[in-house]
């Protein structure tokens, strides 16, 4: 079963309740908290999630009340490729173009069903291998 890794802070606790129950029979969660409804910060949530994802070359899933600053921490790690997406178009372009290790989700702006669409997307579309993305994917990085 492929491991996913999932951190949310207290914005996004609700919708990762959802999407570890949604697809816990198909992929192996991890999950690296939050815990509750507690306030807590984003940034430890983000890059601890996105740092595993480039450390065992696995995906992640990261999860704020916005999805925005939960992203912007996540994509501080060197390797990490974190995608904000509000709906599966985003999602599969974010794999098939950008070869996204880590999705970030805004808790407090979509459903979980429109996350269930994002999430399934996401975990399934590979990278294309395409020559011209691959470039532009290892420009990232310089
Ligand atoms: C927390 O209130 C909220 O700021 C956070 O979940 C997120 O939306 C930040 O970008």
């Amino acid at each position: 079963m492929k491991k996913v890794y999932i951190a949310s802070d207290h914005g996004g606790y609700a919708l990762k309740k959802d999407i570890i129950e949604m697809f816990n029979s198909d992929y192996e969660f991890i999950d690296l908290g939050c815990n509750s409804e507690a306030s807590v910060d984003y940034p430890q949530y983000g890059r601890m999630a996105s740092e595993k994802a480039v450390e065992d070359n696995t995906l992640a899933i990261v999860i704020c009340g916005t999805g925005l600053g939960i992203s912007i921490a996540a994509n501080k790690v060197k390797g990490a490729r974190c995608a904000l997406c509000i709906n599966s178009t985003m999602a599969y372009l974010a794999k098939e173009h950008n070869n996204a290790n880590v999705l970030a989700l805004g808790g407090r702006i979509i459903g979980k069903e429109l996350a269930r669409d994002i999430v399934d997307t996401f975990l399934k579309t590979p990278f294309s291998e395409s020559e011209r993305h691959t470039r532009r994917i290892s420009e990232i990085e310089l």
